[in-house]
């Protein structure tokens, strides 16, 4: 096999078979095959398209570059939940106790990684004591104990990914709906769950900025994973604003707390029983997603939820004890008032741009390099819809230091203020083909 018959197979619409898929990603991993040639192939692929089996083949070509993980040690459907990221995103931490109240294995691996904020680890960091840093077999014996624990990212998975995804980032190919789902997939396939359930954002903060491309990656992705024996849901939801009121790590682990006691923000209670329903209803933990929602509301209801967290949170080495005195988080030196210039109704909040001043203040990773300031961050005062009088507050903000002007600027370019706007749809739609 010569990768430029495959190039050009692809360059002219030709649907390429498993055993061509295979060479591909396997010459790739190895270095057989040079950046030059992948990025033509990436390139036709971004013009032809891929089909359905195409794109299954794919992905597993890329979960069986590297290791995958085995959770058969763990008892019962473990449910896996993504988000396609966005600003603000409390739900991981609301979720993973709360479907583990009911019994569902939650089996998560996370990371770090660059952005507004940090990811769930760090954000479970501002717990004092908490550490993900177990070995794979406690990590086992902590989920058939008590259904819920989290590591940190370990072994050499989806490499092939790794080295294409970093190469689509260089040669414009990174906008594919083929190329996108495997690679999510893939990621997700290698951790080992055996259902997943997928949060696709659409709007200013997310990766797909309209309903019709999130609704078209989510249908990719869906029949993907159930095309590899995954069963795969995804919810479509609204980030054109930030998602529940707080973007930071310790102010949103207090966030989490709020809503694992049915008393945080509405938008980010909404969006956790969508996601949470599928994964009860993936787990067979319910016939229908309806019976679903209804466990999960009475586990807030009776506190097993906040139960679930506290034991979670003492297994990693936490004290528990933040659940009851949240005030015990990490708290910043100076908190910042940025009030309203006119009275009216918030119309806009633009999410990227409102987790970017969030990232300045310390809350996320510009860089690899950069370090987390926990404490820090913001807290939305009011949501789009809201109405406002000139002088109220429309954001406060948690800083370590006390010039923040930088800051202010931003929320005022990327709040808009006009006379009449209604709350935006948080959900979109639900894909379960
Ligand atoms: N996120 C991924 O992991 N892969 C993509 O291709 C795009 C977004
Ligand atoms: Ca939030």
């Amino acid at each position: 096999m010569r990768m430029v018959d495959l190039i050009e197979k692809k360059r002219d619409g030709g649907e390429l078979s498993t055993e061509e898929i295979n060479f591909i990603i396997d010459g790739y991993t190895k270095g057989d095959i040079p950046d030059y040639q992948m990025s033509a192939w990436a390139m036709a692929v971004f013009f032809q398209n891929m089909t359905q089996r195409e794109r299954a083949d794919l992905t597993m070509a890329m979960v069986n570059s590297g290791d995958t993980i085995d959770l058969s040690a763990i008892e019962g459907v473990k449910v896996d939940k993504h988000s396609t990221g966005g600003v603000g995103d409390t739900t991981t931490l609301v979720l993973a106790p709360l479907v583990a109240a009911l019994d569902i294995p939650v089996a998560k691996m996370s990371g770090r990684g660059l952005g507004h904020t940090g990811g769930t680890i760090d954000k479970l960091e501002a717990i004092e004591g908490f550490h993900v840093e177990i070995d794979r077999e406690e990590f086992v014996r902590l989920v058939n104990q008590d259904k819920i624990a989290v590591i940190g990212q370990t072994g050499n998975l989806t490499p092939a990914d790794k080295k294409l995804y970093a190469l689509r980032d260089v040669t414009g190919t990174v906008n594919s709906i083929p190329l996108i789902a495997s690679s999510i997939m893939s990621k997700k396939i290698a951790a080992g769950s055996d259902a997943i359930v997928l949060d696709v954002k659409t709007g200013a903060g997310a990766f797909m900025k309209t309903v019709d491309d999130a609704k078209e990656l989510a249908h990719a992705m869906v029949s993907i994973g159930n095309n590899v024996g995954r069963k795969t849901m995804a919810v479509i939801s609204d980030m054109s604003q930030p998602l529940g009121f707080a973007i930071g790590n310790a102010l949103e682990v207090k966030e989490a707390i709020d809503t694992l006691q049915g008393k945080g923000p509405k938008d980010l209670e909404e969006l956790c029983l969508a996601l949470g329903r599928q994964m009860v209803f993936l787990a067979n933990k319910a016939s229908s997603l309806e019976e679903a929602e209804e466990k999960l509301k009475e586990v807030i209801q009776n506190g097993k939820a906040l139960e679930k967290f506290k034991e979670f949170i003492k297994n990693q080495g936490g004290n528990p004890d933040v659940v009851d005195h949240p005030e015990n988080l990490p708290q910043a030196k100076y908190q910042i008032e940025v009030p309203a210039k006119e009275d009216g109704v918030v119309a806009e909040i633009v999410a990227d741009e409102i987790g970017t001043a969030a990232m300045w203040l310390g809350a996320g990773r510009a860089t690899k390099e950069s370090e987390i300031d926990l404490a820090v961050g913001l807290m939305l005062n009011k949501k789009i819809g809201d109405s406002v009088k000139k002088g109220e507050s429309l954001v406060t903000i948690h800083a370590n230091r006390e010039n923040v002007d930088d800051v202010i600027g931003k929320i005022y370019e990327n709040i808009r203020i006009s006379d009449h706007a209604e709350a935006p749809t948080l959900v979109y739609g639900i894909i379960t083909e």
